[in-house]
């Protein structure tokens, strides 16, 4: 499995950068543990690995480490939901299972692709999850979104959009709710970290994004890109507002693009330095 990449320096924020851990330690338990001296051979008792293909098996081994056991409360995108399942449809689930997602900790799994699994594991796999956790029938009469963007975004309209349905959570400004925020809400554990800082941006795809908003937050009672407006006027986020709100928290990425050699200021040195091929200097971020 080609996911052997050495873990990143991860500067101390909050949440993203635990999940980013979480997620470097499970792709070296993941890659680490098949070549161990030690790890069993396939021998008449145990069947050989590309034998396999029973659903539950597989996603254990292969997925469960960053996706959560059950395809629930893992470092990544829960699997484990219908609405996801529905939108995403089986070709995208195959292609992101067989490819991986380039620049992200999503390794490929095809062996055309530098992985470990045949083409009928993956396929095993995309079944399986659509079979054990999909509910076509609940979204048979669901106007889905398109899963990918179809044409760009507008940063500005998705600024407004951010404020209408997300900011209440992550804080006007994307940078994440605290105590002391105008407005916090009763319940602290409503508010979240910053959802524009480089790291977590640094890590995450324009589609990694796009899924969460279309997945919506199940912890937070949101079910999926249905349910973020609440109030009269209340409406499931279009098309166009969930490319343009993601433009909007994607947009942030460019304060973390790496600038020309010899201009590095401090603001922008965690960004270059997540891209460092040696990244041995501890990385400090500015609060
Ligand atoms: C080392 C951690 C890791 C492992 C192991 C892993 N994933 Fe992922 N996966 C990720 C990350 C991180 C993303 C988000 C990538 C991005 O930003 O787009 C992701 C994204 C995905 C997505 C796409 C979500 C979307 O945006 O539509 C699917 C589907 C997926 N993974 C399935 C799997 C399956 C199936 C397995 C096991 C065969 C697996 N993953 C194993 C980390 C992992
Ligand atoms: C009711 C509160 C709430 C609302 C509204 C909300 N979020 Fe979140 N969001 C959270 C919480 C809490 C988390 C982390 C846990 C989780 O996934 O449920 C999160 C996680 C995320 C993540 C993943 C960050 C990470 O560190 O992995 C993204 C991206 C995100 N939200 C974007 C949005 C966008 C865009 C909107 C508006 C369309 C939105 N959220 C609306 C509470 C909310």
């Amino acid at each position: 499995m080609s996911i052997t990449r050495p873990p990143l320096p991860v500067p101390s924020v909050p949440i993203s950068a635990l999940a980013i851990v979480a997620l470097a330690a499970a792709a070296l338990a993941v890659s680490g543990c098949k070549s161990m001296p030690g790890y069993p051979k396939p021998g008449p008792e145990i069947p050989r690995p590309d034998a396999v293909l029973d659903f539950p098996t597989l996603y254990k081994e292969s997925c469960s480490g960053c996706h959560g056991e059950n395809g629930l409360n893992g470092a990544a995108l829960a699997l484990n939901n219908p609405a996801y399942l529905a939108v995403a449809g089986p070709d995208n689930l195959r292609k992101v299972t067989a490819n991986g997602v380039p620049s992200t900790l999503m390794p490929p799994f095809a062996r055309s692709a530098g992985g470990m699994l045949t083409d009928q594991q993956v396929d095993a796999i995309v079944q399986g999850m659509l079979k054990t956790w999909g509910r076509p029938a609940d979204f048979a009469s669901v106007a889905l979104p398109p899963y990918a963007a179809t044409a760009p975004g507008n940063p500005e309209a998705g600024q407004k959009v951010f404020l209408a349905a997300c900011a209440r959570c992550h804080g006007d400004d994307g940078a994440g709710l605290h105590s002391t925020s105008p407005g916090h809400p009763a319940n602290p554990d409503t508010g979240h970290g910053s959802i524009v800082n480089p790291s977590f941006l640094a890590l995450v795809s324009d589609q990694g994004i796009r899924s969460f908003v279309l997945a919506g937050h199940a912890n937070q009672h949101i079910p999926d890109w249905r349910g973020y407006l609440t109030g009269p006027g209340a409406h499931p986020l279009s098309p166009q507002e969930i490319s343009d709100v993601v433009a909007w928290v994607a947009g942030h990425r460019q304060t973390a693009v790496a600038p020309a050699a010899g201009s590095q200021s401090a603001s922008t040195s965690t960004a270059s330095k997540l891209h460092s091929p040696t990244p041995h200097s501890p990385a400090k971020e500015k609060p």
